[in-house]
């Protein structure tokens, strides 16, 4: 399986601390049988241009391989970089962008306000797609559902046919479990993602999800989201 969406590059972001911590999120996520790990630190055009965030991506990026290979750490996940955009406005016209996609794809994860979307925003999700060629994929779909609450957002987002990213733990939470597998068979998310930002509260959780979308959805929901993730990424 693949995790579109973690935290897990030392000292960049509010996630991982340190190289050791790093380290333990990657086990972790191999124990539970995660063969790509996509690293989306967060991006916020307020704190960072995207070229000095890209350097400082890549310097997080080699002290991890140097500590990996100098202690002899093998087994590991694949780690394709990215970035989690948070959403700002005038992206659009935002040459940087193409700094911030994942990997060599086309695609970029995008975080997008919290609170309720205005017409400005849907418009903008859709012209990164149709005008500029980067394709959004929303991160998780789970955080924004309650705040769009009395609108047709949600809706509408699907409607643009673009990948959407969920968060483990609301298929690992019993009392959200519901909705999140029916997001899932309803086909609206495709992407799945740990958030994992540290070993301790926000931890990688793919593993308990997954058993549970196999028990409830069938192995087959299983391999189709294996194989999205796989085919967008270009594996
Ligand atoms: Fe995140």
């Amino acid at each position: 399986m693949i995790d579109f969406h973690s935290h897990f590059l030392p000292k960049i972001d509010d996630g991982s601390k340190s190289c050791e911590m790093s380290v333990e999120m990657l086990k972790a996520s191999a124990d539970y049988g995660i063969k790509t790990m996509v690293a989306t630190p967060h991006f916020y055009i307020y704190k960072n241009e995207a070229e000095r965030f890209e350097q400082k991506r890549a310097k997080a990026y080699e002290e991890l391989l140097t500590y990996i290979k100098n202690n002899n750490i093998s087994g590991l996940p694949d780690i394709i970089l990215g970035a989690e955009v948070y959403y700002f406005r005038g992206m659009t016209h935002y040459e940087g962008l193409n700094k911030l996609k994942i990997g060599s794809t086309n695609y970029m994860l995008l975080e997008m306000p919290f609170e309720k979307w205005s017409e400005r925003v849907l418009d903008d999700v859709w012209e990164l797609k149709k005008e500029l060629e980067i394709i959004p994929v929303i991160a998780h779909i789970d955080r924004y559902i309650d705040l769009q609450k009395g609108t047709e957002n949600i809706e509408r987002l699907f409607g643009m046919d673009i990948p959407i990213q969920m968060n483990a733990e609301f298929v690992n939470g019993f009392f959200s479990r519901g909705k999140a597998l029916k997001l899932i068979k309803d086909g609206h998310v495709r992407l799945l993602g740990s958030d994992c930002h540290n070993m301790d509260k926000r931890k990688p959780n793919l593993g308990a999800c997954l058993q549970i979308i196999e028990k409830k959805c069938g192995t087959k929901t299983v391999e189709n989201i294996y194989g999205y993730s796989r085919q967008l990424l270009g594996l």
